[in-house]
């Protein structure tokens, strides 16, 4: 059978989701609200324009439309200055093992991220070939967990929710791939990603028997 392998972007394939804190805590610091690693898997999965909402709400902090337009441009340019250098060495491990596996099989790739940089760093990894189908921040107007992005992704290629399967590091993500009743793969801490079906600590965990599996039910 063709199932659908969708993979969100950050924390999953690529190692960002670090770049995304740091460019938050500045504007944070700058604000004088306290943001610690604990707030920003808040952020996780979650839009540019709600993660500032949120990080101002830490903080009690009422601001303008157009001084919060002002933080996000900012926010995303020093996000970019960290991809600036940006290639294949950022894939996180045991990645490229899997989509070469799920090519190898013929089985259909998307990816399903919120993010609107999702494209430039496909790009620059290296890895924008393996994927049939992307769904990004520029394409969805609901954020996870509404299950938009994934839909859309399990449209686009074709095969229905039931046969999608979802990689996902953030808890909205999990919970926007239950919602749509695909099969929800934690990658990271099971504590945090309980309500996730299956969970991995990362990819290298995941072998041929694991994704064979996956194929044949
Ligand atoms: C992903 C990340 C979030 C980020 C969102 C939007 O979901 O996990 O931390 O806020 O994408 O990303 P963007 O690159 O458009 O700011
Ligand atoms: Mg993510």
């Amino acid at each position: 059978t063709k199932k659908a392998f969708i993979f969100d972007l950050d924390g999953v394939i690529v190692d960002t989701a670090k770049y995304h804190y740091l460019a938050w805590k500045k504007i944070a610091t700058a604000l004088g609200i306290e943001f610690t690693h604990e707030h920003n898997e808040l952020l996780k999965g979650v839009s540019r324009v709600r993660s500032l909402d949120i990080i101002l709400g830490l903080g009690n902090v009422d601001a303008s439309q157009e001084q919060k337009d002002q933080w996000l441009i900012q926010k995303n340019e020093e996000y970019l200055s960290y991809l600036v250098d940006m290639d294949q060495s950022e894939i996180l491990p045991g990645v490229m093992t899997v989509l070469e596996f799920l090519k190898a099989n013929h089985q259909p790739i998307a990816l399903g991220s919120a993010s609107k940089n999702a494209r430039p760093i496909l790009e620059k990894t290296g890895i924008l070939s393996y994927f049939d189908a992307i769904v990004d921040g520029n394409d969805v107007s609901n954020a996870k967990p509404d299950p938009e992005v994934f839909l859309q992704a399990a449209q686009k290629l074709g095969i229905s929710n039931e046969n999608s399967i979802v990689f996902e590091d953030s808890v909205a993500g999990i919970q926007a791939a239950n919602i749509a009743a695909m099969t929800s793969i934690g990658i990271g801490e099971a504590a945090i990603l309980n309500e996730a079906k299956f969970n991995f600590q990362d990819f290298t965990y995941i072998d041929e028997a694991f994704l064979n599996s996956l194929i044949n039910n």
